[in-house]
């Protein structure tokens, strides 16, 4: 182990301002009179997309896997299978000299319209929480380090260097910060990237609370802070706020402004020496493993279609599939011949070969005929004459198998999309096959939710097949004809109309802002509160065979948060082929003192089945399980009481439920204050103890006055008088009546609060 505190008092200030700031786009800067090796990154995050020429920054990459997307990895919520994935990338990192993946991203999809929703995993901060860190315990279990990003709220491209996401506490604790949290502390990542908005009215990069309050103090995280690419503005402020290494470098001016500011003092050394060691501590780590063995280009191929087929999502079958060995198959759309397996900007990769759906689909077929039409052109211009082609071809088929994918621009970096709607010759094409053919098949790639209500009730099936990566055409394949049985569910809802989305009012933002208005409720969280209804909802996807959910039970049915409890179902294969289920337990509080979802993802298992067999899924529920944000206590409180522990098969396919009662142990101080009504301190049990005495005493004043009942003077002015006293500050109430007080309403609740607080 080296000494790293020692390398850091023998480094010059010019030497630690130079290691601060990137040497090249992709490098830091190499200390040899010190043995300070450079550290190399790359993105990220579903390949590797290292540069030849370090000095360039979008150049096409060296040859690397192009894995499945974030979407899809997703949607196979397979924590082992995502930390095989983290392996393999950590293989070619190894291979192509790569000492951190620029990835995971576990941004939340709080619209479908974004366009890096590719690279983000969910509308579920535990789902998403959950699959990064294990993609990260992957990766760096091959000694390569990952980037966490894009820290935080960068839940949108438009305006992305500068918008300024207002989110209020309570939403940015339960929802856009508890994926980082999970995959922070639980698989340590070497490194965090900032992200390039502002959040609350301050750049990430430049954000205390969140860089050093919240992600170093309270989380732990001990890598570096890199910024993302570009995203510093005052590089003195940001490493005062937290931002160890600015990327991308080189960048002389940074260096000297970091100088400079230790001479006058702006800046502290001591701080300068923190991020110094840590990029040090990194970049020593990253050195300790070898680099260069060459990577098994076949082996990932093969992860890559197994992850892939695992991913994609059986989203409606009217019996179809699998097909039943179709004589004539008619396979139409561009995509089945170059297919769309990734999205656009910095996670582009250079894949190692590429499936197409199309060869992928002849080599399964046996001896039957298989015929293209290309159906749509790449762009989003109207050619009639290729949906009447496809239409002859469907005619004369058994089935029709379409792929459709929206055109490649459409899902990238740098800006999102502005509807969800495939393009006019794409929706025009399926209705005039499916009119002709009923056993159609749609198969789509994008990897956010698109409309489908005005062609899916013509169809027989649909498989969501995502930004599949290279090797997705086999998969696409393996599960058309059954030798895969689909098992992958949505890790977001599809909506109905992009106007049912729950951002729709408050997104891009206007004036340099987005308000996330809906606060917690995006996804499910909200279709569950508006009772509205989904195209499919979270959770869901198709199997070709079926699962039964029974004996439903809890370790205890009333426990200790600190001990948390343990939640089991036995789950049965009653079809008759193999398949794997993911189950599903949501947690739904019956009583807050604040609005909480209907129901909240709260552990997960997938299950392997053969026909007849049946397995126990156990899943434990810690205090988080129950908790909520409390921002005036500023921490999570779990309320006593009782919860439902829901099992399902999708968020609108509960299965089974178990009611749990939960004893509390945390004590927490009142929060009664000169404000605070009538009701809060009867509801506070402090407050009620010091407060019930006074309390009799205006409930007998008023008895007198208004001869009783609480509906006292109702006639007078068509008033409830007990409610609008229960809902009025005590200090106000006792000021209306303050010439019958012994002293004034102030003293007299300032005595009650010194009571409450003990002092
Ligand atoms: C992206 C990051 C990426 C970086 C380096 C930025 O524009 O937002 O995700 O890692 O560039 O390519």
């Amino acid at each position: 182990m080296r000494d790293i505190a020692t390398i850091v008092q023998q480094m010059t200030l010019e030497e630690k301002a130079a290691l601060v700031t990137g040497a090249t786009p992709w490098t830091t800067t190499p200390v040899a009179r010190l043995g300070v090796p450079e550290l190399f990154v790359s993105d990220g995050p579903h390949g590797v997309r290292r540069v030849e020429d370090v000095n360039t920054l979008g150049a096409q990459s060296i040859p690397a896997t192009c894995f499945p997307t974030a979407a899809l990895l997703a949607a196979t919520w397979n924590a082992d299978l995502v930390y095989r994935m983290g392996q393999a990338l950590a293989s070619e990192a190894n291979a192509i000299g790569v000492g951190v993946l620029l990835g995971p991203g576990v941004n939340m999809k709080r619209t479908p319209l974004c366009g890096r929703n590719f690279e983000y995993f969910s509308e579920d901060p535990y789902l998403a929480g959950e699959l990064a860190a294990s993609l990260i315990e992957g990766i760096q279990s091959g000694g390569v380090g990952a980037s966490l990003k894009h820290f935080a709220a960068n839940n949108q491209e438009h305006q992305r260097f500068s918008i300024d996401a207002v989110v209020d506490e309570r939403t940015l604790r339960e929802i856009y910060l508890p994926a980082f949290e999970r995959a922070v502390k639980r698989a340590k990542p070497w490194t965090v990237m900032c992200a390039y908005n502002k959040l609350n009215g301050e750049y990430c990069s430049e954000h205390y609370t969140l860089l050093t309050e919240i992600l170093k103090q309270e989380w732990g995280f001990e890598g570096f802070v890199v910024s993302d690419w570009g995203a510093v503005h005052d590089r003195v402020k940001a490493l005062r706020a937290g931002l160890d290494l600015e990327m991308p470098g080189p960048k002389p001016r940074r260096t000297q402004a970091v100088i400079d500011a230790v001479h006058t003092g702006e800046l502290d050394a001591a701080v300068l020496d923190e991020a110094v060691r840590r990029v040090l501590t990194i970049a020593f780590r990253a050195a300790e493993t070898p680099k260069g063995a060459a990577f098994d280009v076949e082996a990932n191929h093969a992860l890559a279609r197994q992850i892939a087929a695992e991913g994609m999502v059986l989203l409606k079958n009217d019996g179809i599939l699998p097909l039943q060995n179709p004589q004539r198959v008619a396979v139409i759309g561009r995509a089945a011949k170059y297919p769309h397996f990734q999205g656009g900007g910095s996670s582009h990769i250079n894949p190692t070969r590429v499936d197409s759906p199309f060869d992928a689909l002849q080599s399964r077929a046996g001896g039957a005929t298989l015929t293209y039409s290309e159906g749509y052109p790449a762009g989003e211009e109207f050619q009639q004459s290729l949906i009447d082609e496809a239409v002859t071809a469907a005619r004369s088929a058994n089935v029709a198998l379409i792929f459709v994918a929206l055109p490649s621009y459409k899902e990238s970096e740098g800006y999102d999309r502005t509807d969800l709607d495939l393009t006019a010759q794409q929706v025009a094409l399926i209705k005039a096959v499916s009119a002709v053919q009923p056993h159609t098949v749609v198969i789509l790639h994008n990897s956010s939710a698109v409309a489908m209500t005005a062609w899916i009730d013509g169809v027989g099936a649909v498989l969501e097949a995502w930004l599949m990566g290279q090797a997705g055409g086999g998969a696409v394949a393996d599960i058309l004809y059954g030798v895969t049985n689909p098992s992958g569910k949505l890790a977001e809802t599809f909506p109905l109309h992009l106007e049912d989305t729950p951002a729709f009012i408050n997104f891009p933002g206007e004036n340099g802002q987005v308000r996330y208005g809906e606060g917690l409720f995006i996804g499910y969280r909200y279709y569950d509160a508006k009772r509205a209804p989904v195209l499919f909802p979270f959770g869901h996807g198709l199997s070709y065979t079926t699962f039964a959910y029974s004996n439903a039970r809890v370790s205890a049915p009333t426990f200790r948060d600190v001990d948390g409890v343990t939640v089991s179902v036995d789950v049965t294969n009653t079809g008759a082929m193999a398949g794997k289920e993911i189950v599903q337990i949501y947690v739904h509080d019956r009583h807050c003192q604040f609005a909480r979802p209907e129901k909240e993802l709260k552990g997960f298992a997938k299950v392997e089945l053969q026909p007849g067999e049946t397995k126990t899924v156990t899943l434990a529920l810690d205090f988080r399980a129950f908790a909520f944000w409390h921002p005036g206590h500023k921490q999570w409180v779990a309320e006593a009481g009782e919860f439902d522990i829901l099992i399902g098969a999708s968020a609108a396919d509960i299965r089974a439920s178990v009611p749990v009662t939960l004893q509390s142990t945390q004590t927490l101080p009142s929060l009664l204050n000169y404000t605070s009504t009538v009701r809060e301190w009867l509801e506070d049990p402090h407050g009620r103890t010091v407060f019930e005495p006074l309390f009799q005493q205006m409930m007998a004043q008023m008895q007198q006055a208004f001869g009783g009942g609480d509906r006292s003077n109702e006639d007078d002015i068509g008033m409830n008088m007990m409610g609008f006293i229960m809902e009025t500050p005590l200090t106000s109430i006792l000021g209306f009546q303050e010439a019958l007080l012994p002293a004034p309403a102030e003293v007299i609740v300032g005595e009650l609060l010194r009571q409450v607080h003990g002092r």
